[in-house]
């Protein structure tokens, strides 16, 4: 049987992302699959050479491949004329409209126990469709923010048809208990915008019976999630309160080296670290590779190579149970030794196959 070939645009963008992307291609190269990468570029490095951040061949090129895995880029926080974020133009023109973003107990000194939910972020609109305006010379600043039925349902119809795929995949001493999705919203304050978000996912919610609801305010509910995030299954947000929780909730587990999410479309999927480009430790080779492979394991996923996403998950656990880590968990091993252990673990287990 000929044995397909897999089209991976890499886009590497600045800081840690140039560390973190060839560590995560270097693991999928030690899998028996067949890849064929295309590197691309992005970012504010590309925007500083070639006055774009997103030049027309990334946006173009990205389409010919099956997935792609995306670093970081770094964006000035200052207004810079013809600068814009090239991740979110990306999620907008693939129509990536989920952010999956999981938060799994991790076997390092800093995770909780028994947390496994996923974070379930509205991924094109809220406030970063960016319509920001001043007034009133300058002394008003403006944003507006945009949340639609359509975006809402078919975010929380993601969430519940996950919730449910999930209860069905777990196995064993996690068996029991009923899928659970958590709303989360504003609607108390913000009744028009959050009132929608909330209406659209109940609406959603009467299509999947089998999976329980419940809401939560947004303040609440990071509160809570520190409190007991061993409660929590499926949360679906909109797009700024899902950034916010996501990057909460990754403290929780061992930190954002450790934190992957996914960008996610009806046809393509585009996943990333959490992290952005990490100016303070980028360029030294100590970042922490892990929320990248475990990234790309997602892509895996979606691919429909389960079996090889749990081989690289299982990698990265057994890697980190023999304590090698990164500085930001308290270890010593750079970024190379720390992508080396991992693949080490995948062939390891290759011989014992
Ligand atoms: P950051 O996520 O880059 O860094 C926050 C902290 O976490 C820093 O102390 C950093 O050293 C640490 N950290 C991040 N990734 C790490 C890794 N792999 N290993 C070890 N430690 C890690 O967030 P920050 O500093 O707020 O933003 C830096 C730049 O990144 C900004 O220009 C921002 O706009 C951009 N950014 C880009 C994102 C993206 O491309 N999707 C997402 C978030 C921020
Ligand atoms: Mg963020």
């Amino acid at each position: 049987m000929a044995v397909r070939s897999y089209r991976i645009a890499l886009i590497p963008g600045d800081g840690v992302g140039k560390e973190v992307v060839p560590a995560a291609r270097q693991v999928l190269e030690a899998l028996p699959l067949r890849f064929d990468f295309v590197e691309l570029e992005a970012g504010w490095e590309t925007f500083t050479r070639t006055g774009t951040a997103l030049p027309q061949r990334t946006a173009s090129a990205i389409r010919g491949c099956d997935g792609a895995i995306f670093g970081a880029t770094q964006s000035p926080s200052q207004k810079v004329e013809g600068y814009s974020s090239p991740i979110l133009a990306l999620r907008k023109q693939l129509d990536l409209y989920a952010n999956l973003r999981p938060v799994v107990s991790m076997p390092v000194p800093g995770s909780r126990f028994g947390v496994d939910m996923l974070i379930v972020r509205e991924n094109t609109e809220c406030l970063y469709v960016r319509q920001e305006r001043l007034e009133d010379d300058g002394n008003t600043a403006v944003a507006q923010r945009v949340i639609t039925r359509r975006a809402s349902e078919r975010i929380a119809r993601k969430a519940f048809a996950l919730a449910r795929s999930r209860a069905a995949s777990r196995k064993g001493e996690h068996a029991e208990g009923r899928p659970r999705v958590t709303i989360v919203h504003k609607a108390n304050v913000l009744s028009l915008t959050d009132g929608l978000f909330r209406e659209a996912c109940q609406a959603a919610a009467k299509e999947f019976p089998d999976v329980e609801v419940e809401e939560q305010i947004v303040d609440s509910m990071i509160y809570r999630m520190i409190r007991e995030p061993e409660r929590y299954d499926v949360i679906v947000a909109p797009n700024l309160y899902g950034d916010i929780l996501s990057d909460a909730a990754a403290a929780l587990v061992g930190g954002l080296g450790l934190a992957p999410s996914a960008n996610v479309g009806d046809a393509f999927t585009l996943v990333e670290p959490v992290h952005g480009s990490a100016p303070d430790i980028a360029g030294k080779g100590l970042a922490n590779p892990c929320a990248t492979i475990l990234a790309a394991a997602q892509l895996l996923a979606s691919l429909g190579e389960g079996e090889m996403a749990q081989r690289v998950q299982d990698a990265v656990h057994a890697a980190l149970l023999d304590g090698v880590w990164t500085p930001d968990l308290g270890g010593t091993a750079t970024t190379k030794r720390m992508t080396e252990a991992i693949v080490e673990k995948l062939q390891e287990r290759d011989k014992e196959v």
